[in-house]
């Protein structure tokens, strides 16, 4: 069996974002660029806690994938001069699980645990007592013998990542001393992100190449960044090896991301409630079931760069799609065809 720690202390990234990402991963606030709000308020909370001595407030993240709550969270503890284990709310399955974490961190570690959201019930309840009194109690011995005995922990900061802050129970955010929600990235942010990558890469990149893979890259450095990569493939197949606005055009339409950076999966998506539920309201399973993707996905990835769009507007009745939608594919609404 393999050891706990490898099998718990884990990422849910695939193999070529993982690559990107530690390449590319700014190590320093200074480096970071964007979620300007976020960095200035963490700055603050950082030097409070290092000027008292004591460690950092337990810090939650949340917001879509791919804007950079790992990255952000290495930095802390790097700003922090602290130590970070990296862990997932999945993979933590038993209290022993848990146990184990936790008996392993040092004085001022930083506990990474993304999708937080995912922790079970058990598991979750060990992070109360954890969280607040820096004790974990655990159960000795069996059946009438059975004793729990309290452990101290030592002072450390957990930092929960999830993209739906919706299914946390209210006595574990209620827990987090700082809640920050990271927003979608700006194009020239992205735009930032992509020439910064470039040089990392020794990528020759130009203004308005730069500029034409972030306006497609949907608010995401994760995006963006494996976009300059697949533009490169074609910079230096089909061209001279340089990222100009034409190459990146070219590049873009080949990978079928269209302009407002829509990709295959989100036109299916929209075109299915306009075509088939005539613009909504349709509900997520239904509309999940008609295009073969998982509810849970059509949520946290694809729903939320709609609705920054104003492309589908959550209802009560179902999603929706909006007037801007129906010009964006260049079709007439059902009640005014006639
Ligand atoms: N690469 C990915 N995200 C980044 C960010 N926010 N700043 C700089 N480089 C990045």
């Amino acid at each position: 069996m393999r050891k706990i720690e490898d099998r718990i202390i884990t990422t849910n990234l695939k193999d070529e974002d993982i690559e990107i990402e530690s390449s590319l991963r700014p190590s320093s606030f200074d480096s970071y660029i964007g979620q300007e709000k976020v960095k200035k308020n963490l700055k603050v909370f950082i030097e409070a806690a290092k000027k008292r001595n004591e460690s950092l407030d337990h810090v939650l993240l949340y917001g879509p994938p791919g804007l950079g709550k790992t990255t952000l969270s290495n930095i802390i503890a790097k700003e922090m001069g602290a130590g970070i284990k990296i862990t997932s709310g999945p993979a933590i399955e038993r209290p022993g699980d848990m146990a184990s974490i936790l008996n392993s961190l040092n004085e001022g570690d930083i506990l990474f645990v993304d999708e937080i959201h995912r922790l079970n019930r058990v598991v979750e309840e060990m992070l109360y007592p954890a969280m607040e009194d820096f004790s974990m109690d655990i159960i000795i011995g069996k059946g009438q013998t059975a004793k729990s005995i309290r452990l101290d922990l030592p002072h450390f900061t957990l930092i929960g990542a999830t993209t739906r802050i919706g299914l946390l129970t209210s006595p574990l955010r209620d827990r987090f001393g700082v809640i920050n929600r990271l927003e979608p990235y700006s194009v020239p942010e992205l735009k930032k992100i992509i020439l910064r990558s470039s040089e990392i890469f020794e990528i020759e990149t130009d203004e308005k190449g730069a500029e034409e893979i972030a306006r497609r890259s949907r608010g995401t450095p994760r995006i963006a960044n494996r976009l300059l990569k697949r533009v490169r493939d074609f910079a230096e197949v089909n061209f001279e090896g340089v990222i100009t606005e034409e190459v990146a055009k070219h590049s873009l339409d080949r990978l079928e991301v269209d302009k407002m950076g829509l990709d295959l999966t989100d036109r299916k998506m929209l075109m299915c409630i306009m075509e088939k539920f005539s613009g909504g309201p349709v509900g997520l399973d239904t509309l999940a079931a008609a295009i073969n993707e998982e509810p849970d996905t059509i949520e946290d990835v694809y729903e939320p760069y709609l609705i920054q769009l104003g492309y589908i507007q959550r209802t009560p009745r179902g999603r929706i799609v909006t007037d801007y939608c129906y010009e964006h594919f260049g079709f007439k609404k059902e009640r005014d065809k006639k």
